[in-house]
């Protein structure tokens, strides 16, 4: 068996090195012996009695609550909006200096003296690996507070250079007028902390509604901000229904700003509330909307291809963290000259993966847990059961799933002839791949294919040695991906490394992760001084 690529993979999720098992395993004895109350957090109070409660599960061992969270009531949310326009009175005041302490310490924070809670809580409330937690929970989300910092401290500095004689000109980057409403996924605690965090940074107040399958970890990165010193009601943390929620917060003309991660359908049909309230003559300001949506991204292998890095990363794209990144790999078109070695390989490093349940003691070290919840679990079964029943698909591995204890499903693959099959379309957000096997001499075909159907824009990669394959790829799908790789996993974006973000159905392309974005929560106002 060519075990190079398990091997690989076992090292990248592991680091074991580095990290104290005994802790990590201590942290999530505490937070399963005991069950957390979430409450809502509104200017600072949080509120749990008298509300409706729903509980928190663990996706990989459904016997186990971890807690419950209260969910607001649209009194609720009507105090968190006058909260955070009251807080933002002095906040939106306050300098530079002091507002950037509070992340910057909310990342050292993270970093030491609650890396072990923060990774518990992200294994435990949201089925991920150690290896997927701490890039997440804890690499990205102190690299997004450190290096926004960075870049809004540039921003600011940031100032015209020209001046007629006797004048002075110069730009303040104001906060925006109002507050912001922050709608987070449950897949990346990283983005949550981002989506809420970043806007505060830049002076605004937000009302932030985390996802109901991040409970656990969000809250943790809201007590954090807390005890970094952030005042309060700069942001308020309320769990709950989203349409309710969201109704609320669209009637009230002091609404500025949307900042938005989760899929594309929600995201329209919240583009067309808010739309519909401009129209109306709703808000004092055209709102700012800045949102990543979903994806249905590539892998494109040519010919001359490094077959086994091929592999790997596709291995690595399509089933790391169950394919539940906006990013994951879903779609694959391969070189038929290479496919038979290519499938061979895929397969056989695939079937060596056993979903499990990464908190107990015998799943701490698996490639795989569950899927998030029911919702997710039975669309995927769905999917997986219409295999069978379709001429058009062909299973070459996996095609089982099992919820007696979690949400387990068996990495998928399909291979498809159609190109225009709707498993090459349609996201499923778990892990199934599917394969398409295009003649050698129709790469450029392939890739007009490939624009054609990618109704999404987020991520795709090539895999070649030829230059011209590479040249022509990154020429033809300049717009199928907002992020593009070459050999490498569609996957992983690296706070100030790559950028992050997509178009066409996959949002607004604001790139978090980069200087750009923390100029989205600002609006500049240029300042002509004649002496
Ligand atoms: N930024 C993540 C990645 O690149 C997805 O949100 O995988």
């Amino acid at each position: 068996a060519p075990a190079y690529i398990t091997n690989q993979t076992n090292k990248a999720f592991g680091r074991d090195d580095r990290l104290d098992w005994d802790l990590l395993k201590s942290e999530i004895f505490s937070l399963t012996d005991e069950p957390t109350e979430v409450p809502l957090v509104i200017n600072g109070e949080e509120v749990f009695s008298g509300r409706e409660k729903a509980p928190i599960i663990n996706p990989g061992n459904l016997k186990q609550t971890l807690g419950q969270y209260a969910k607001a009531t649209p009194e609720d949310v009507d105090k968190a909006i006058q909260t955070s326009l009251e807080a933002k009175k002095e906040w939106a005041n306050t300098s530079f200096a002091d507002r950037a302490s509070i992340f910057l310490k909310t990342a050292e924070l993270i970093t030491t003296k609650y890396r072990y809670k923060m990774l518990a809580a992200t294994m435990l409330g949201q089925g991920k690996n150690v290896f997927q937690a701490e890039i997440d929970c804890i690499g990205e989300l102190s690299d997004f507070l450190r290096l926004n910092t960075k870049w809004a401290a540039e921003l600011y500095a940031s100032q015209p250079e020209k001046a007629a004689q006797g004048v002075w000109n110069r730009v303040e980057y104001r906060p925006l007028e109002g507050f912001v409403y922050a709608v987070t996924p449950f897949n990346f605690v990283a983005i949550a902390g981002n989506l809420a965090g970043t806007p505060a940074l830049m002076g605004n107040t937000v009302v932030w509604k985390p996802s109901d399958s991040s409970i656990l970890s969000n809250y943790l990165v809201y007590k954090i901000f807390e005890e970094a010193g952030l005042p309060k009601g700069v942001i308020n943390f309320i769990p709950g229904d989203p349409v309710l929620i969201s109704e609320k917060v669209f009637s009230s003309s002091a609404f500025n700003a949307l900042h938005f991660t989760g899929s594309t359908q929600v995201f329209r049909s919240l583009w067309g509330e808010i739309a519909k309230n401009v129209s109306e003559g709703v808000y004092k300001d055209f709102p700012r909307i800045v949102g990543e949506t979903g994806g249905k991204n590539f892998h494109l292998i040519h010919r001359s291809a490094d077959l086994e890095n091929a592999v790997y990363n596709t291995l690595r794209g399509a089933f790391e963290f169950q394919g539940q990144k906006c990013s994951a790999t879903s779609r694959c078109y391969v070189a038929q000259s290479i496919w038979p070695e290519f499938k061979k390989l895929l397969v056989e490093e695939t079937e060596k993966i056993v979903p499990a349940n990464t908190t107990s003691s015998e799943g701490l070290h698996s490639f795989l847990g569950p899927v998030i919840h029911e919702r997710s679990f039975d669309k995927l079964a769905k999917g997986i059961d219409s295999i069978k029943s379709d001429p058009e698909l062909q299973l070459l591995t996996g095609g089982k799933y099992n919820k007696s204890q979690g949400y387990f499903v068996q990495p998928t693959i399909v291979q498809t002839k159609n190109p225009s099959h709707k498993f090459m379309k349609q996201e499923f957000f778990g892990p199934l791949l599917t394969c398409y096997v295009y003649p050698d001499q129709q790469y450029e075909e392939v890739l007009a294919l490939i624009d054609s159907t990618s109704q999404y824009g987020l991520t795709g990669s090539v895999f070649a040695t030829d230059r011209s394959a590479i040249r022509l790829a990154e020429e033809k799908l300049r717009y199928a991906a907002g992020n593009f790789y070459i050999n490498d996993k569609c996957t992983g974006a690296v706070v100030g490394q790559q950028c992050f973000g997509g178009s066409r159905a996959s949002g607004t392309n604001d790139k978090a992760g980069s200087s750009h974005f923390v100029s989205r929560w600002v609006t500049p106002r240029a300042i002509k001084e004649n002496f």
